[in-house]
Order: structure tokens, then C-alpha cells, then sequence
């Protein structure tokens, strides 16, 4: 049941055209399907199907007899079937039963019941028969019919026809002019309101672009609108790629799995990542409704027109994709921030990936259950190995390389060596990055200074664990991108990206001209230029130089960082000096770039702080001495936390990078003051929770009363409750920001869960308890926690088990714990492993057993 890249073989008969019509009744629906195929390898005619009931199977017009073919729970293979075949089926499903949220499925009860399809990767084979993989290229034309009641009937491509079946039925007719694999087919049977716009292409072509949703939803439409116009313009100006048919559609439905889906032209997506309103919706949310409507959009080049020739190779598109969505997001506020916050992404969650038991390459070289690899390592660090290449070739070359991967490519199935053949034009040295699609692992980069006279060595190593199972490790090509200071002036006197391909090795800079007195202060890695592990021997007073004068804004950031990392490790204690820095860079940011200021009080997570132990990790003392800094921080600050909270009043509401770092300044100020024990900060809660203008304002205050548990907490959990009672999105934050809080037990979890707004069947609800429950390490790792954990991975694995693997995947690092607690973990996990049935809990749980 393990599938390896080194057994891919091509199909054995290509599908040239597809004719599906689906049929939506009650309690089910007939889908018929007409595949034109055409032999071009060895092979026998095999078609995928799961849950499907077979009625009849037909090849050039001649209904088969059971002796003509072979059935089993996953396949259906024609014997003796001729090179040339129109292969005919019509089978029946169950949409309004399927809870697993892949192929066709129910979404929504009453008005809002609607019928939505996820393909990818391996989901069209539960709406028919088919070569369901990825290098199999048709062309589709698609019937659905349906009640009246479901006025909205969507599939991809191009309207050609709609009408109606009897009295109470109606049908439409799509035709996809563009050859796609089946994992991007979609189709959507609900009744919906839809917001209509238009884009006219650089090549002249008029675009209609519609958004829908349900109608009390429509009107939160706007933002998703404009970035998708935005999205359209970028990808013209950045990479000369144009829209290629004359509509995209857009449809939200609240039960989804992942974010969202870039079927050709017609995109579905998880309400969460595409509603958005001031008074619903917090900045954070917002962004990511922009990014999520770029990534799906961006996905139309990388991805649908040039897609992947089998699942391993899923990086390809999503890698590359990542790193577009990050570009642009960079391009509508401050790139520091936008890089601070995608390092963070890469850090809490791939690099525990790479270092625990569920560790991969970003191309993984075989898998049980390919679900189980939509991973932060293929997505994230497969992004940032494309952003080295980027970075290495620079602009200029970069296009160069990317103009021939789209011209070379356009219409294919290909691998990662395509990838990087192409960009090899505008540069060779791209060929030796492949070791970072196969090698496991997060490479640690150490390194140091000397320097003698004008001339200043920079000295760098790497070194990557050996994961077990895989080849020993080779040294990578690491980009390290470097400047050099003068410690007493804070001159910016060299800068230079520096290209590590051994072992180690040494840098030289001549002439370097210091200050009497003055050292070189370097500053490695900056804008994080590699997803590497930095170890370099910086000295306490030189970091504290760097967050006053690096003029890279990541690197200043992670200076802070580190030092912060030095005082909770205990290798540096003098806790004013980062009070010190922290109060004059926000004196100094808090009008011009108040989104940096509100970073710089990053405290790593304590997931983040676990990834520092192998073993013998203790969550309890973790958070305690995380606990400890901040409270300490928060008195240090007692003084200035009250004044720039005033500096920055609630205003009428805007959405501009400015407005946005203010109104996450002020959160982050509001929970010091509270910390710190400041006596007004309790009315200045009430206060900014009464007068708010949008939501970041509401649940910041609302977030800050149950954190602290202030005297109205119970008052403002019920009126949050009932003022937001019909936004489903508001509620599941409410259900958050409950479970988050350190002050809520497993107990008031497990009561949470017990409501009956509770929805099993909704993963953004699910989520909203589990996922805080899997950021409290204290709780998460008590027999009480995992007990309750478990038993919802458990429960979901009969129902939808690729959330209930996505869940369990959050405990792969249970081996690191310590001696008790470990042994108490392992029990839990193989307990569990009597009682799951799905292949995907089951992979990740062998793969997490074995340490
Ligand atoms: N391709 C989608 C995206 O990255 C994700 C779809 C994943 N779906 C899944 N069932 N694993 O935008
Ligand atoms: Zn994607």
C-alpha cells in the first residue's frame, strides 16, 4: 500500500475527452460519464473509483457483462478493452451522507444546504470512475441538474447552455475549453447570491469575475473582490501571466478541510479564507483572506496550466505558489512584516515537522496516504527553497527563468527537475538546490567573526541530521545574506550575499573601514535568506547594536529575538536592557511602523520553545519562565505601555498597513498594562470593546477580559455571543479565544465541545478547540488532555479523517517530553491505534510510533 516515485510509470491510456452529468435527487445522485480514451503505454484499462455503486459500464457503445470486467473497492479494470474506447458509466453516490469533505459533498443544513466538490489530490474518483491522476489531461464538458430549489449550478469553464427538466428540475451545461486533470474539476448545486465585477487582461480580454456566497454573506464579498483584481494585475506585471478564460468564479462554503481549492475557474473556498468585514472579520483574518484569493488565483499558471506529473511532486505547484501569494502579500504592507510572520509560520510549524517523526523531504520519495503530505514542509519549505533561487538569480534572471518554465511547459504534467531545468537558463548553479527537494532535515548554520585590520573573516558551517531511513546527509547550497557594521556608528559598511555549497568555509572582506575603536558587528541571514537553524556566535552587546542599527528590518527583529531566546535559555539575564531597546524602538516606530513595533514583543510561542528540546522537555517550566519574561517586560514598561496605548485611540475604521499596526499595538499594549496590574486598563478594555469599530478592536479587548479574567468576563462572553450569534466565523473565534486562554481547563474545553453549536462536522469549528488545546502544552501533555484529544481524533477518524490525521499530526513530538509524561503520551498513542481504521491516522500514527 505504499506508493514510491521511483515506480511512476505513465498511464496507459489518455483521456481525451470527458462528458459527465450529474444528477442530484433527494437522497442521491446519478453521475453518468463518457470518456474518450486512447492507448499510449502498456497497460490494462484501469479506472479509479471509491464509494461509487456501479449500474452499468459500457466501451464503444456494448454494455459490458460482469465477465468483462474486474470490480473491487478501489478499481475497475476492463479486460481486453481496445486501444481506441469510449468508455461509458453511470454509477451512484451519496453527497448528502458524505461527511469525509472529498469529491462531492453536502455543505450547510436548510437554506444554506449546498452541494460542493473537492477533487484534490484523489477525490474525483468518488464522483465516477476514472484515471484519476494528475498527468491525465481532458477536456470537459459537464451537466448538472437539480431541483429549482438549488438555483445555483456551476461547473468549469464557460456557460453553453441551461434549461429546465419538467416542472421543478433545471440543468446547465459547462464547457472547459482548457485540458486539466480531474483533482481541479468542480462543481457547486446550492443557492446562492452572487457578487459580479470585471477585469480586462493586458492581452484585452474582458473577464467576468463573480463571487458567491450565501445571501446573508454576500455583502462580505468586497474585500476577496478586490484582491482578486489585484492578484490579476500582479501576476501580469511580475511574471507576464495573463487570465485565460472569460470567467472565474468564486463560491465559500463553510464545511471545507483546507483553505481553499484552485479548480480551474471556479475556485471553492472555506468561508474563513474568503468573508471579510470590518465588523466580523480581525485584521489578521482580512490579510489572509488576500492572500489565500492570490494563492488560489496564482495557482492558475503554477499549478492549472502547468501542473504536476504525479503527487510527489505536489511542491512544484505549491511551493512555487506559496512564494508568489508571499510576494505579493509583501507588496501591500511592510516586507519585514510580511517576513517576520512567514519565518514564524516556518518555524512553529516546519521546522518541528523536519525535526520530528513525521519529518519528509519537501519532495517525499513515497506515501501511504497522500493527504497526509499537503505538510508545512512541502508548502513552506518548498516556498522558501524557490526564494533562495529567486534571491540567487535576482530579478532580472529570475523572469528570465520562470518566462521559459511557463513557455516550456504551458499544457504539461512535469516534475521538479522541469523546474529547475528551466530556470537553469538564466543560471546554472539552480541545478545543485535539488539536494533540497530530497533531504530531510533542517540544516544548522553556525558560524563566527574575525577580523584583523580592515580585513573581516566571516567563518560558516553547516551540518543536518541524518533522518533515520533516509541518506546521509550532504552539505546544501545556503545563501547567506550578510552585512557589515560598524559597532560604534552603526555605518552600513559592506553588504554582500555570500554562497555556502560545503561543509564550511570562510568568507573575506577587504577594506573594511572601522571607527577608532570600532569592531565589525555582522549581521548573517538577513530577510532570512535560507530555512536554516542559525547558530552564530554574536555577542549580547552586538545584538543589542543590531536591533538599534541593522537596517534590515527581519534581521533587526530577530536580533530581538535571540536576545529574548538568550534570557528564556538563561544564557543572558539583564531583562532592562531588552526593556531599554523595546521602549526606544517603539518610541521611535510607533507613529511610522507601529505593525514592527508590535512585532518587536514577539515572545516565541511555546510550541516554538519546545523545538529546543530532544528530550526531557518540560511544558510546565517552559511556561513559566515564558510566563515570567513577559510579566517582567510588562512591569519594566509599566511606565510607557499607558502612554503610547493613549498615543494610539480607536479611529474611524481604515484598512491601510498604518491603521492596521495601530490596532495591533494597541492589543498587544493592552495586555501588557493589564500584566503589569495598571488600574485603568480594566476600563480601557470595557472601554475598547464598547466603541469598537471593527473586529481586531472587539476581540482584542474580548481576548484581554477572559485572558485576565476581569471582573465582567461572564457579562462579555454572553454579549459577544448574542450579538454575533448568526456569524458563524465571530462564533468559532469566540469559541477560541475561550479554549486559548490559559485560564480556561480541559475541563471548560471539554464543556465547549459539548454545546450543541458544537459542529462535528464543521473543521473551522473542530479546529477552534483542538487547535488551542495543541498550542497549550501544559494542558495538551496531562492523561486529561490527551485523553480528550484522542478521542476527538478517534471520532473524526470514522467521519473525516483527513482532519482527524491533520490533528494528530500536532503530537509528533511527544518523544521529547520527559520520562513520564513520555511514557503516559506513548500509551495514549498506541491505544489509539486499536481503535482507527483510516490509512491516513494510520500512517501518521506507525510513522509516530517509531522513534
Ligand atoms: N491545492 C489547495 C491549495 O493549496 C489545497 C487543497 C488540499 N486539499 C486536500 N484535500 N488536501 O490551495
Ligand atoms: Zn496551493
Amino acid at each position: 500500500q505504499k506508493i514510491y516515485l521511483k515506480d511512476y510509470t505513465p498511464p496507459a491510456y489518455a483521456v481525451k475527452k470527458v462528458d459527465l452529468d450529474i444528477c442530484l435527487y433527494e437522497q442521491q445522485a446519478i453521475v453518468s460519464s463518457r470518456l474518450e480514451m486512447t492507448r499510449q503505454a502498456a497497460g490494462e484499462l484501469v479506472l479509479l473509483g471509491r464509494d461509487l455503486q456501479l449500474q452499468q459500464v459500457s466501451v464503444n457503445g456494448e454494455v459490458l457483462s460482469s465477465a468483462q470486467f474486474r470490480l473491487d473497492s478501489e478499481s475497475l479494470t476492463l479486460i481486453d478493452a481496445p486501444d481506441r474506447a469510449i468508455v461509458e458509466t453511470k454509477v451512484i453516490i451519496k453527497p448528502q451522507t458524505n461527511t469525509t469533505l472529498e469529491g462531492l459533498y453536502q455543505s450547510g443544513l436548510d437554506d444554506e444546504m449546498m452541494f460542493v466538490t473537492q477533487c484534490e489530490p484523489e477525490g474525483f474518483r468518488k464522483i465516477t470512475f476514472f484515471p484519476d491522476r494528475p498527468d491525465v489531461l481532458s477536456e470537459y464538458t459537464t451537466r448538472l441538474e437539480a431541483p429549482k430549489t438549488f438555483k445555483t449550478l456551476l461547473a468549469n469553464g464557460n456557460l453553453v447552455e441551461a434549461g429546465e427538466v419538467g416542472d421543478d428540475r433545471h440543468y446547465t451545461i459547462w464547457h472547459d475549453p482548457t485540458k486539466k486533470p480531474s483533482y481541479l474539476f468542480a462543481a457547486v448545486i446550492a443557492n446562492l447570491q452572487v457578487l459580479q465585477d470585471h477585469y480586462t487582461t493586458s492581452e484585452g480580454r474582458k473577464v467576468l469575475l463573480e463571487l458567491y456566497a450565501v445571501s446573508q454573506d454576500i455583502d462580505k464579498c468586497h474585500v476577496a473582490m478586490q484582491a482578486l483584481k489585484d492578484s490579476m494585475k500582479w501576476d501580469e506585471d511580475n511574471y507576464g501571466r495573463a487570465y485565460d478564460l472569460d470567467r472565474y468564479m468564486i463560491v465559500a462554503t463553510s464545511q471545507f478541510n483546507m483553505g481553499a481549492m484552485e479548480n480551474k475557474g471556479l475556485n471553492i473556498f472555506n468561508t474563513s479564507c474568503v468573508l471579510s468585514s470590518p465588523e466580523t472579520a480581525t485584521d489578521e483574518r482580512s490579510f489572509n483572506v488576500k492572500a489565500v484569493i492570490a494563492h488560489e488565483y496564482f495557482h492558475n499558471w503554477t499549478g492549472n496550466r502547468i501542473t504536476c506529473r504525479d503527487w510527489f511532486q505536489l511542491c512544484l505547484k505549491e511551493g512555487f505558489t506559496v512564494f508568489r501569494d508571499q510576494s505579493f502579500s509583501g507588496d501591500f504592507r511592510s516586507k519585514a512584516v510580511q517576513r517576520i510572520e512567514d519565518v514564524a509560520i516556518l518555524r512553529s510549524a516546519q521546522f518541528a515537522e523536519d525535526a520530528g517523526t513525521l519529518a519528509h523531504p519537501v519532495r517525499p520519495e513515497s506515501f501511504v496516504e497522500i493527504n497526509n503530505f499537503y505538510t508545512a514542509t512541502v508548502y513552506e519549505k518548498g516556498a522558501e527553497i524557490v526564494r533562495m533561487l529567486a534571491n540567487l538569480l535576482g530579478k532580472e534572471k529570475f523572469r528570465q527563468g520562470t518566462d521559459e518554465y511557463f513557455a516550456r511547459y504551458d499544457g504539461q504534467a512535469v516534475t521538479v527537475e522541469d523546474f529547475l531545468s528551466a530556470l537553469s537558463v538564466a543560471d546554472e548553479r539552480v541545478l545543485a538546490f535539488m539536494p533540497w527537494y530530497r533531504q530531510p532535515g533542517t540544516p544548522v548554520l553556525s558560524g563566527g567573526v574575525q577580523y584583523e585590520q580592515d580585513k573581516v573573516v566571516v567563518r560558516l558551517a553547516q551540518k543536518t541530521r541524518h533522518v533515520p531511513n533516509y541518506d546521509a546527509p550532504v552539505a546544501l547550497p545556503i545563501p547567506v545574506d550578510t552585512a557589515i557594521f560598524d559597532s560604534n556608528t552603526g555605518q552600513l559598511l559592506a553588504e554582500k550575499m555570500l554562497l555556502l555549497t560545503t561543509d564550511s568555509a570562510e568568507f573575506v572582506f577587504d577594506g573594511i573601514q572601522l571607527s577608532e575603536g570600532g569592531h565589525p558587528v555582522v549581521s548573517v541571514l538577513r530577510n532570512f535568506s535560507a530555512p536554516v537553524r542559525l547558530e552564530f556566535d554574536y555577542s549580547d552587546e552586538d545584538l543589542v547594536r543590531l536591533v538599534s542599527f541593522e537596517t534590515e528590518g527581519f534581521n533587526r527583529w530577530q536580533a530581538m529575538q535571540t536576545l529574548v531566546n538568550r534570557w528564556l535559555f538563561g544564557s543572558f539575564d539583564n531583562v532592562d536592557s531588552i526593556a531599554g531597546l523595546l521602549k526606544t524602538v517603539t518610541d521611535e516606530l510607533l507613529d511610522c511602523d507601529p505593525m514592527l513595533a508590535a512585532r518587536l514583543f514577539d515572545v516565541p510561542s511555546q510550541k516554538e520553545l519546545a523545538m529546543a528540546y530532544d528530550s526531557d522537555y518540560d511544558p510546565v517550566a517552559v511556561k513559566a519562565r515564558r510566563d515570567e519574561f513577559i510579566k517582567l517586560i510588562a512591569c519594566a514598561l509599566a511606565d510607557k505601555t499607558t502612554t503610547w496605548y493613549q498615543a494610539l485611540p480607536i479611529q474611524a475604521y481604515e484598512d491601510t498597513p498604518l491603521a492596521r499596526g495601530r490596532r495591533l499595538l494597541r492589543n498587544v499594549l493592552l495586555d501588557l498594562r493589564l500584566l503589569a496590574g495598571d488600574a485603568a486598563a480594566e476600563q480601557d478594555v470595557y472601554y475598547q470593546y464598547d466603541n469598537a469599530t471593527c473586529m481586531s478592536e472587539r476581540l482584542g479587548a474580548f481576548t484581554a477580559i477572559i485572558n485576565h479574567d476581569l471582573g465582567k468576563k461572564s457579562l462579555y462572553i454572553a454579549n459577544f455571543y448574542e450579538k454575533f450569534a448568526n456569524e458563524d466565523l465571530v462564533i468559532d473565534a469566540w469559541f477560541n479565544a475561550q479554549a486559548l486562554s490559559s485560564r480556561t481547563s480541559i475541563d471548560d474545553i471539554a464543556a465547549l465541545m459539548q454545546r450543541q453549536d458544537y459542529d462535528w462536522n464543521t473543521p473551522n469549528r473542530v479546529r477552534t478547540t483542538l487547535g488551542a488545546l495543541a498550542a497549550k502544552p501544559v494542558q495538551l501533555w496531562t492523561q486529561q488532555g490527551m485523553a480528550l484529544y484522542l478521542s476527538a481524533v478517534e471520532r473524526l477518524d470514522g467521519s473525516n479523517p483527513l482532519l482527524a490525521a491533520r490533528l494528530l499530526s500536532a503530537l509528533a513530538r511527544w518523544y521529547t517530553l520527559g520520562d513520564d509524561t513520555k511514557a503516559m503520551a506513548q500509551s495514549n498513542l498506541e491505544q489509539l491505534k486499536q481503535k482507527v481504521q483510516s490509512k491516513n491516522v494510520l500512517e501518521f500514527l506507525d510513522n509516530m510510533l517509531t522513534v
